[in-house]
């Protein structure tokens, strides 16, 4: 089984989409071992404790220092043996110390098609720009914001009528479900066996 830990701020329907698709099996053989959120109120914690999921409110006014914070989030990753970290709407940067423990193994999905409308407001700024196409990306993170290498998109039609909201609400319909499968494709990659040359592998005589 492969151990997800999903990182949220707020309304948690990402993370709502990839605990549906744990359930029904879409992404098969895994897991959701924490859900941790920098804000006690958030609805995605209240819906993670609704389905009965370990749900931890990691308040960063509660740590005097950003790397207490985040030590004290490794700390619940590491101790629910994570395979892979998905942001699912988690509002704070990850510092590229934290970043480095976790190489390849966190993912984020944003609304716009990167490397278009990286940061805040993204649906807005296609809007404003007059973009005919807008969608959704789920990527691996690096150490910058929302630059990583893309693991998938969907694209979404701007419709003439469109505001903010209608278009993110149909953004959002996609995300749902484009993490999953972007789940599934990392996943697998992880899953991969590792390549041992035959020769180190170690024999013992009997
Ligand atoms: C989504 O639009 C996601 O792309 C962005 O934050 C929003 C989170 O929404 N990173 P939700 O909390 O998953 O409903």
């Amino acid at each position: 089984m492969r151990r997800l830990a999903v990182l949220l701020s707020g309304r948690g329907s990402n993370f709502e989409a990839i605990a549906d698709a744990v359930r029904s099996g879409r992404i098969p053989d895994a897991e959701i071992v924490a859900v941790i959120s920098d804000v006690a109120g958030a609805r995605g914690l209240e819906r993670a404790r609704e389905r009965g999921l370990p749900a931890f409110a990691v308040e960063r006014e509660s740590f005097p220092s950003r790397a207490e914070h985040e030590a004290e989030i490794g700390r619940i990753l590491r101790d629910a043996g994570t395979d892979l970290v998905c942001l699912a709407g988690y509002m704070r940067i990850l510092s590229p110390e934290f970043v480095r423990e976790w190489p390849g193994r966190i993912l984020n999905i944003h609304p716009s098609l990167l490397p278009k409308y990286r940061g805040l407001s993204p649906q807005r700024r296609a809007l404003e720009a007059g973009e005919v196409e807008a969608g959704c990306s789920v990527h691996i993170v690096n150490e910058g914001t929302d630059t990583g290498p893309v693991v998938l998109q969907r694209e979404v039609p701007v419709e003439p009528n469109d505001t903010e909201e209608s278009l993110s609400a149909r953004i959002l319909e996609q995300e749902h479900e484009a993490y999953p499968e972007a789940i599934v494709k990392v996943l697998a990659r992880l899953a991969d066996p590792p390549k041992i040359a035959p020769e180190s592998v170690q024999r013992t005589a009997k």
